[in-house]
């Protein structure tokens, strides 16, 4: 590591970066009881910064976006609820895939995007943590992910196609809800609530990676100079 270090000049990693997000999160969750945790891994620097810091005892439960994440949790002993039992939430941590500066993202790279819109549209604060190769100008150079119902797959990737995108059936995926995804590359997203509500109205799509109606409410980037707030 030192020699790596030294040739790039001290630059941190992406994963040194990611790391630097999660520890910026812990500042939004002094108090909170129950506490929303999103997937990936991003998601699994915070998870190990609980531990870490030893703040698990602070906290009372979790509310899970993924089956990865909750195995993740209940290793550091944090007990994991449904979101039907916790009610709504006061804080929600998850990475995205993309961030414009409206703090509108992508997300979905992981799978789990219909369990973490469910958990940020159950919560009073979205903070999204993500190093800085994920902030965007306009969303879409990473491919949109789309949830979908296994017999409407094809008939969604055709309406995406009409939308001027490139669908991509991720093969051999099923999520944790039973559903498939369809990655549409090429989209330049100028628009994304309007976007996310035509995608949101084609039956079949379970939900889409789009996450303009609800944005994060805060965008901690870690940068080489530190971790700069949207
Ligand atoms: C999972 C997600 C993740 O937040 C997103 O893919 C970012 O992942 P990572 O932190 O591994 O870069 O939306 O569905």
């Amino acid at each position: 590591m030192y020699c790596l270090n030294h040739l790039r000049g001290s630059e941190m990693t992406q994963d040194e970066s990611k790391r630097k997000a999660a520890e910026g999160a812990l500042e939004y969750i002094k108090d909170v009881s129950i506490l929303g945790v999103g997937t990936g891994s991003t998601v699994n620097h915070f998870i190990d910064c609980l531990a870490d810091f030893n703040l698990t005892q602070d906290i009372q439960g979790a509310v899970s976006s993924s089956i990865a994440t909750t195995e993740r949790l209940k290793k550091i002993g944090v007990p994991v609820m449904e979101l039907a039992e916790s009610g709504n939430l006061d804080v929600y941590v998850d990475g995205a895939d993309e961030v414009n500066p409206l703090k509108q993202l992508i997300k979905g790279g992981g799978g789990a995007l219909t369990r973490e819109k469910i958990i940020a549209g159950a919560s009073a604060k979205f903070v999204c943590i993500v190093d800085q190769s994920k902030t965007v100008d306009v969303l879409g150079k990473f491919p949109l992910p789309i949830e979908v119902i296994p017999m409407a797959r094809s008939y969604i990737a055709r309406e995406m196609v009409k939308l001027g995108g490139q669908p991509i059936w991720r093969e051999n995926y099923i999520t944790d809800n039973g559903c498939e995804i369809i990655d549409v590359h090429n989209m330049e997203i100028m628009e994304p609530l309007a976007l996310e509500k035509a995608v949101n109205n084609l039956a079949g799509v379970v939900s889409v990676g789009i996450f303009g109606l609800r944005p994060a409410d805060v965008v901690l980037v870690a940068k080489e100079t530190g971790v700069e707030t949207l």
